[in-house]
C-alpha cells in the first residue's frame, strides 16, 4: 500500500504523514527532506548551489542524509525550492524515492508531486492544505525553536514565493489532483486531525479491499 500526501510547505501534510505511519505502522519518507539535503551538502561540499555543483552531489544522497535538523532551516528550503525546478535533479531523485517502499510492505510518502509523478498508481492520494497565514504563523514558530527569528511578514513572503516557484514549474509542479481527497488543517486541532485522517485511510482502504475481491 502506498500513500501519497502532497501540499505546500507548513500544510501540515508532515503531521498527517506521521499520523499515517504511527497508527498504520508504515514506513515514512519526508522527500522535501531529500531536496533540502541536496542543498544542504551542495552548500557544503562546494560552497554555490548551482545545478553543476548539485549534480555532482545529487547521486551520493543517502538516508543517513536526511537527519540533520539544519535541513530544516529557511535556507535550505528556499535553495531546494529553486534546484527542484530542473528536471535533472528531479529525474536523479526519482530512484530514491520509488525503491523506499521496497524495504517493507508499503509506505506513506509527502512531497509535491507524489501522487502526480512519484507514485501515480498510489491507492491513497491526498492533499493537505492550509491558509497561507496560518502556514507562516506554523513556519515562524518553528524556526523559533530553531534558534531563528524571523518575522512574520518574511516568512510570508518567502513561503508566497516558493509556492509560486514550486505550482508554476514546467517539471511535476505542485497540483492539487482529481483522485486526491483535500485535507484542509487550518482551524482544526490535532486530535480532530487525527481522526480524520485515519476514517480517510481507513475507509479508503475498505473501498479498495472490496474493489479487489469483487
Ligand atoms: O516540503 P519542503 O518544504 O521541506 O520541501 C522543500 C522544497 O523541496 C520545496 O519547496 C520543493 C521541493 N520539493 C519538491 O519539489 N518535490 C517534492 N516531492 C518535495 C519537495
Amino acid at each position: 500500500m502506498i500513500i501519497a500526501v502532497d501540499g505546500p510547505s507548513a500544510s501540515g501534510k508532515g503531521t498527517v504523514a506521521k499520523i499515517i505511519s504511527e497508527y498504520f505502522q508504515i514506513n515514512y519518507l519526508d522527500t522535501g527532506l531529500l531536496y533540502r539535503a541536496l542543498a544542504f551538502k551542495t552548500i557544503k561540499n562546494y560552497k554555490t548551489a548551482s545545478l553543476k555543483n548539485a549534480l555532482k552531489v545529487v547521486n551520493g544522497l543517502t538516508e543517513d542524509d536526511l537527519s540533520d535538523p539544519q535541513l530544516r532551516l529557511q535556507k535550505f528550503g528556499e535553495i531546494a525550492s529553486k534546484l527542484a525546478k530542473e528536471k535533472q535533479i528531479r529525474d536523479a531523485l526519482l530512484a530514491f524515492q520509488r525503491n523506499f517502499p521496497n524495504q517493507s510492505n508499503g509506505a506513506v510518502l509527502d512531497g509535491r508531486d507524489i501522487g502526480s509523478i512519484v507514485f501515480p498508481e498510489a491507492q491513497i492520494k491526498l492533499f493537505v492544505t492550509a491558509k497561507l497565514s496560518v502556514r507562516a504563523l506554523r513556519r515562524q514558530k518553528d524556526m523559533k525553536r530553531m534558534g531563528q527569528n524571523i518575522s512574520f511578514k518574511d516568512v510570508e513572503a518567502s513561503l508566497k514565493a516558493r509556492d509560486h516557484r514550486d505550482i508554476n514549474r514546467a517539471i511535476a509542479p505542485l497540483v492539487c489532483l482529481t483522485d486526491a481527497t483535500v485535507v484542509d488543517t487550518s482551524n482544526i486541532p490535532f486530535g480532530s486531525l487525527k481522526k480524520e485522517i485515519i476514517e480517510i485511510v481507513e475507509k479508503k482502504y475498505k473501498s479498495l479491499s472490496l474493489g479487489s475481491s469483487e
